[in-house]
Parts: structure tokens; sequence; C-alpha cells
């Protein structure tokens, strides 16, 4: 007879039961559940809040290739259910056909033209003015010794800024601000007036066009209308929708990596002591180094946008049935052990960085540099002019906005010694 097996001395291990998605707590800290996610279940599907059914991919290799595999389409034709998903308003106000939207080779054609005028060049050109426009907005708030930095600060600039480059006249940008604060405060929820916001920005976007072309200038929007590509330029109807996409991809992202940025600084006192010491040295390498790490640690992006698997396909060993939709959770990629050292640790000096933050691939953010520009700007001024900025809110009764693409902070209460600006 066989001898009953011997009590083993170790339990068995059963994984921790499967953490809840979606919920409060998992806006607050996501970070533990992607954690869950990338051990247990590293491609898995779960229905969304809004009923629909995707794949989440969490591990930093599987999330690289999946950015890159062009059997994943932009376009939702491919999506089993098109018209649920993508930006809110953009079906309704016909501006389906922009960049986030598309595949090669229409997605080539629109990137080689958008890039001739979106050059890193008129970036840097620009630098003098994002400078001009953050000393303005901290100059609103710097002798009350206190503040909202999302509201005051982190949300105005980014606007202001994309306004700025575009050439919308300045009489105009208040407009955009609105336009701006209702994206942000109902993207995720009532649609309707959503749409009807989004189409009056298209009407508007479409008419500066128009009026831009019969009077060129040194805007981006002229230098859209001028860009060719061996003969090959934008129609207006594509120039309205370049415009949407660089105001829609560059407002939010921007705003969290100014609001998660602060925050992660604040909650960590010794690498925000480090980072003023070289501000003060005058370095800007810990600053360049620092902002590349805010976004690896507590990006503004915590879901590339949608996917669909246009055949079947396999992802991590996992298979994916075609019209599937695949989210890439950049949130979780970047926090995986597999490919950053102490990945739960935030050192602003980590050279071996090379986070999806901005996406990888043919969609790699357009607007990446812009983006290192303000939060460079942004951050830097900040900590320097407020030197004593703190927190004045409980960590845990901070409100994070749910929706599925972005993470970023409602409302940064901070308090500081005031401070009046010293002109330059
Ligand atoms: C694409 C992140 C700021 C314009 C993307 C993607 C990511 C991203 C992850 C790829 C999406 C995907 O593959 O699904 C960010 C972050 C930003 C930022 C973290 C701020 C810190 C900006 C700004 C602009 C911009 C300021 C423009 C003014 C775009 C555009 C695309 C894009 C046009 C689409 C590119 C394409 O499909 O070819 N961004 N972005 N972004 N971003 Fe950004």
């Amino acid at each position: 007879p066989v001898p009953p097996p011997e009590p083993s001395a170790v339990p068995p291990q059963v994984p921790p039961p499967a953490p809840a998605l979606f919920t409060w707590e998992f806006a607050t800290d996501p970070y533990p559940a992607y954690a869950w996610l990338r051990e247990h279940a590293p491609v898995h599907r779960t229905r969304l809040p809004s009923g629909v059914e995707a794949w989440l991919v969490t591990r930093y290799a599987d999330a690289r290739q999946a950015l890159a595999d062009q059997r994943l389409s932009k376009n939702p034709v491919h999506h089993a259910e098109p018209g649920k998903t993508g930006i809110p308003g953009e079906r309704s106000a016909g501006l389906m056909t922009h960049l986030l939207n598309i595949d090669p080779p229409d997605h080539t054609r629109l990137r080689r033209l958008v890039s001739k005028a979106f050059t890193p060049r008129r970036v840097a050109e620009f630098a003098p003015r994002v400078r001009e426009l953050t000393d303005r907005l901290i100059d609103g708030f710097a002798e009350k010794g206190e503040a909202d930095l999302i509201h005051d600060f982190a949300f105005p600039l980014p606007i202001y800024a994309i306004c700025d480059l575009l050439g919308v006249p300045a009489e105009d940008q208040d407009d955009f601000r609105d336009w701006a604060g209702m994206m942000i405060r109902h993207g995720g929820g009532p649609r309707g007036g959503v749409a009807r916001s989004v189409k009056k920005i298209r009407g508007y976007l479409a008419e500066l066009i128009h009026r831009k072309r019969q009077d060129l200038g040194d805007d981006l929007i002229s230098g859209l209308i001028r860009a060719s590509d061996h003969g090959d330029h934008l129609t207006e109807a594509e120039a309205t929708a370049m415009c949407f996409v660089l105001l829609f991809a560059g407002f939010e992202t921007t705003i969290n990596l100014i609001g998660n940025g602060t925050y992660q600084l604040l909650r960590h006192p010794e690498q925000r002591e480090r980072l003023q010491a070289s501000l003060a040295a005058g370095e800007t390498g810990l600053l360049e180094t620092g902002v590349e790490e805010l976004l690896r640690f507590d990006g503004p992006v915590e879901l590339a946008t949608w996917r669909y698997a246009t055949r079947d396909l396999s992802i991590g060993g996992q298979a994916i049935p075609a019209g599937d939709p695949v989210l890439v959770v950049l949130a979780a990629a970047d926090r995986d052990p597999a490919r950053f050292a102490e990945p739960d640790t935030l050192d602003l000096g980590r050279r071996d960085n090379q986070h999806l933050g901005y996406g990888h691939g043919i969609h790699y953010c357009l607007g990446a540099p812009l983006a290192r520009l303000e939060g460079q700007v942004a951050l830097a001024t900040l900590l320097t002019r407020l030197p004593d900025l703190r927190l004045a809110a409980d960590p845990a009764e901070l409100r994070w906005r749910g929706g599925l693409i972005m993470r970023g902070l409602r409302t940064l209460p901070v308090e500081f010694t005031p401070s009046v600006r010293v002109a330059p």
C-alpha cells in the first residue's frame, strides 16, 4: 500500500485574491493591482466600467511589443462593437480621421506632414514663451501663500501653451480653457454636452484654419497649412482634425505630468531636496532625468489609447480573438521589476529608464518635446520660486480623476511662504 503523503510543513501557495479594478481605491493607487496582474494574469480580459470587454497587457516586454504590433489596429472599425470607444464627441463632430485612429499608410502620410511643421526646433524656439506663461501663472497665486496647483497652474499652462503655439488669438483662448475644463470634467461621463462642445471647437478651428490660409504667419497652424511632402498637403479637414488631436492629446496629459510630478516630489522630500540643490547649482541634468523618472513612476497616461486585434493573435502566450480591444497598461509596464531595478522607488537620477510613458512605435508621442519642455519649466520654476512648497491635504483624501486612459489628480492643495517675483 502506498503510504499516506507526509503532511507538508509549507502550506500550499495560494495566490492572493484578484484585486478589484476600477474602484475608488484602485483610482487612488492602482499599482498594487497592477503588480498582481503582472504576476498572475499578465494579459487579462476584463469588463471596463463602460461595459466594453478588453484585454489589459501589464508586463513591460509584452507592452512594448504590443505597442509596435501592426496587427493591432488603431482604427475603431476593427472593434467588434465599433462606436463604443475613442475620444468623447469625436465621432459626432466628424473628427475621426486623426493620428490616434488610423494605421499606415494613412498614418504614415499624416505623421510625415505634421512632422514638417511641429518640429523640435519650433518647440525649442517656444521655450521663452513657456517660461513667461509659467511665471505669469505663478504670479497669480504666489502672494497668497496657498493654491490649488491643478486649478491655478497645471490646468491652464498646457492649454494656453498649445493655443499660443497653434496661433489661436489671445482673446479666444479662454473659450479653449472652458472647453478643456469641460473635457476633463466629463470626459468619461455624460457625452451629450461634450459632443456639443467638441463640435463647437471643430467649427472654430475650421474657420481659423480657413482664415489663416489667406494670411499665413509663423504659428503652427500656418506651418501645417504650408507643410508639403512631394507636393502632398493636408486638406482643411485634415488640418482641423490635426489641430483637434494636438489640443486633445496635449492638454490633459501635460496637466497630469505637472500635477502627478509635483505631488510625487512633495511626497519624496529627499528627492525634491536633491532636485532643488541641483537647480540652485545651475544644473539641468537632474531636472531632465527627473522628469523622465516622474513619467515612469506616476505617468499621466495610465493606459495607451485603444487598439483592436485585426486577426486572431497571441500576446505573451494568451490567444486574443480578432475584434477584441487591447489596452496596453503603460503604468503597469513602467513598474515591471523584470525591466526596472527597484521599480517602486522614485530615483530622479535613474539612467536606465526606457519608460513607455510616451508610448512606443509609430504612434510614439508627437508632442514629447513640448511636454518635456513644459514639465521641466513648470517643476523647476515652482521649486525655485516657492522653495518651501508643501502639501496642504492628507494624501489619502486627495481625489483622482477616474477616467480610463489618464491618471491625474482633481485638486492639489499646497501651502508655501508667500513670495513676490523679483523682476528678472
Ligand atoms: C501620442 C503620452 C503630451 C500629442 C501619445 C502616446 C502617448 C502619449 C502614450 C501614444 C498613444 C498610443 O500609442 O496609444 C503623452 C504624455 C504627454 C503628452 C505622457 C505629457 C507629458 C503631448 C503633447 C502633445 C501630444 C503636449 C501635442 C501638443 C500627441 C499626438 C499623439 C500622441 C498627436 C499621436 C501620435 C500618433 O498617433 O502618431 N502621447 N503625450 N502629446 N501625443 Fe502625446
